[in-house]
């Protein structure tokens, strides 16, 4: 029998609409619920207490929602505060564990590279699940602080010159480590993929977490009987903590599509 439940899914922002897009992608017969906490967005500069608490709050929001399993797309929660969301009555899905095992998976040097905010590369997680599943890997690690601002500004292009000069600034360490493969670990992170790759060169591999996540939610629900096939009419629904002024823009750089203004609603977390 089909499970008609969404798929829960949070971010600190929209940027999780990238993973958004991946889940549609690979699960196109699924509802979705997006909740977005533009509100108190970035978490990425925040102390680990602070995230954890807003992510429990988004995940109590997602539950309140009936769904029948919760994504934390954010590379910061997953980072994080991933080990408090243990609890949860349904099951939960982080950018790590999935992104570190593509890495390891494509990795022919064994030198790993990490990028995310800093939160997520003060927390040492991907090297930790890295070393976890190839114990004489070597990964480096670098926070690339300015890549969600850009990205934010519509500032994305691989031929503008800001763009590659700040990609290439932030990917020094990368290169003279000699990583063979790159984790983006940021939510914002694929829309810069071109870039990226201008910069690396075509022989780094890219591993975008929402693309490995997305393999290993679909392999979930088939296993245990939860998937949806079949729904000629998914909806996808879209929360936030705090209207942006240009949901619509964002959501077509970082979804892929646009999304009306008057189809996303704003909900108030604070009594959760
Ligand atoms: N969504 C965050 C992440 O993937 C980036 C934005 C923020 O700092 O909250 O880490």
């Amino acid at each position: 029998m089909a499970d008609s439940r969404a798929i829960g899914i949070f971010d600190s922002g929209l940027g999780g609409l990238t993973v958004t897009k991946e889940i549609i992608k690979r699960l196109p017969d699924e509802n979705i619920v997006y909740f977005g906490d533009t509100g108190r967005v970035p978490y990425g500069t925040r102390s680990r207490e602070t995230i954890q608490k807003y992510a429990a709050q988004d995940e109590s929001f997602l539950l309140k929602k009936d769904v029948k399993l919760i994504i934390a797309a954010c590379g910061t929660v997953s980072s994080v505060a991933a080990d408090s969301s243990g609890n949860l009555p349904v099951p939960f899905f982080e950018m790590v564990t999935h992104a570190a095992a593509a890495a390891v998976a494509v990795t022919k040097n064994k030198k790993i590279g990490v990028i995310g905010t800093s939160a997520t590369v003060a927390s040492g997680s991907h090297k930790k699940e890295i070393l976890r599943l190839m114990p004489d890997a070597d990964v480096t690690a670098a926070a690339c602080s300015l890549f969600v601002p850009l990205v934010e500004e519509g500032w994305y292009a691989s031929d503008d010159i800001v763009v590659t000069q700040t990609v290439k600034r932030y990917l020094e360490p990368i290169v003279k480590a000699q990583c063979d493969t790159l984790i983006l670990g940021c939510t914002h992170y694929p829309v810069l993929i071109k870039a990226i790759s201008a910069v690396l060169g075509d022989k780094v591999s890219l591993i975008n977490p929402g693309v490995a996540v997305a393999e290993a939610v679909a392999y979930y629900l088939g296993k245990y009987g939860m998937s949806n096939s079949g729904n000629a009419e998914p909806t996808h629904s879209f929360f936030v903590s705090d209207k942006p002024a240009s949901f619509k823009n964002q959501a077509s750089v970082l979804l892929g599509e646009e999304i009306d203004d008057s189809k996303v609603e704003q909900v108030d977390l604070s009594s959760l």
